[in-house]
């Protein structure tokens, strides 16, 4: 995923780095009628009267989300092509103290200092351009508000990948500085799924950028090290950790 570290992160050049790989450790405008049904399976918005989540409808539903939504008034929508130069209004911000790397098929972390000022002007209008191409090809964005302000943005690449040409990429997806670990995150991945699953998609991947923090939460999420790197993305994004999740029961033997 575009981002701001390696070659998937074009600010990695221009972030204050250190690195100690000899204490290398082992061990995430408005609803459409189409959105509001987007909005209801992905759980952050219900049908009225509400119903009772049952157990299985649970598990999809973005539970810090609900409770952030209730504090903060956290609101979802989909974004227009015109909204996504908005990008930039995300507070890009970030400490990472460490990093994954797969190593022989294992997770590797090591402590890497990366102090992530903010967006990098020609790593942001290259996101900006690749953003605009996933629209183009039938893909979709999301936005996260607090009031008018944009918190949260998740992009759906619409293009068809993998070995059956049954997968898509989550190409992008941030959350201002301020505003993680409350759910938004969680609550755009329940959009992407949503719309993913209504594309005929078996499998969604995303190429994560290798921090702890943003690879537990995809883990968290439902995101494994994918044992189908695709190759064209791999190219792009050496550095960041491949991951993928199955969307439809029995997709990973096909
Ligand atoms: C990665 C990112 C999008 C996650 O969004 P977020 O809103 O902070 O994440 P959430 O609050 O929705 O977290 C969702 C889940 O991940 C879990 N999680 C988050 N960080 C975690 C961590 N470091 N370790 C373990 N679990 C973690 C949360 O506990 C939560 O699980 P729960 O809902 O079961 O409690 C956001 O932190 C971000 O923008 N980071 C910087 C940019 C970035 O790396 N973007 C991704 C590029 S590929």
């Amino acid at each position: 995923m575009s981002d701001t570290m390696g070659s998937s992160c074009p600010d990695r050049a221009s972030a204050t780095r250190t690195r100690r790989c000899a204490d290398r450790l082992r061990v995430p405008g408005p609803l459409r009628i189409s959105d509001r049904r987007l909005y209801v399976e992905a759980g952050i918005v219900s049908q009225e009267p509400r119903p009772e989540p049952d157990a299985g409808r649970r598990s999809e539903m973005p539970r810090d989300c609900r409770e952030q939504a209730a504090v903060a008034e956290i609101t979802y929508r989909t974004l227009r092509r015109d909204e996504i130069e908005r990008v930039e209004e995300i507070d890009r911000a970030e400490v990472i103290n460490h990093v994954f790397h797969l190593r022989d098929g294992q997770l590797a972390l090591e402590e890497e200092h990366v102090d992530v000022g903010g967006w990098r002007s020609g790593a942001l209008s290259q996101s900006k351009q690749r953003i605009y191409e996933c629209l183009d090809r039938e893909g979709s964005a999301w936005g996260a508000f607090y009031g008018d302000g944009l918190v949260g943005i998740a992009v759906l690449d619409g293009k068809r990948i993998g070995r059956t040409r049954d997968m898509v990429d989550l190409y992008f997806l941030h959350v201002s500085s301020g505003f993680r670990d409350r759910g938004i995150g969680r609550g755009l991945v329940g959009l992407v799924k949503a719309r993913a699953v209504e594309m005929g998609a078996r499998r969604l991947y995303v190429s994560a950028t290798p921090s702890h923090h943003t690879v537990r939460f995809y883990m968290g999420v439902g995101f494994a090290v994918t044992s189908q790197v695709e190759p064209e993305l791999f190219e792009r994004e050496p550095e960041d950790i491949h991951m993928d999740m199955e969307l439809v029961p029995g997709a990973e033997e096909r």
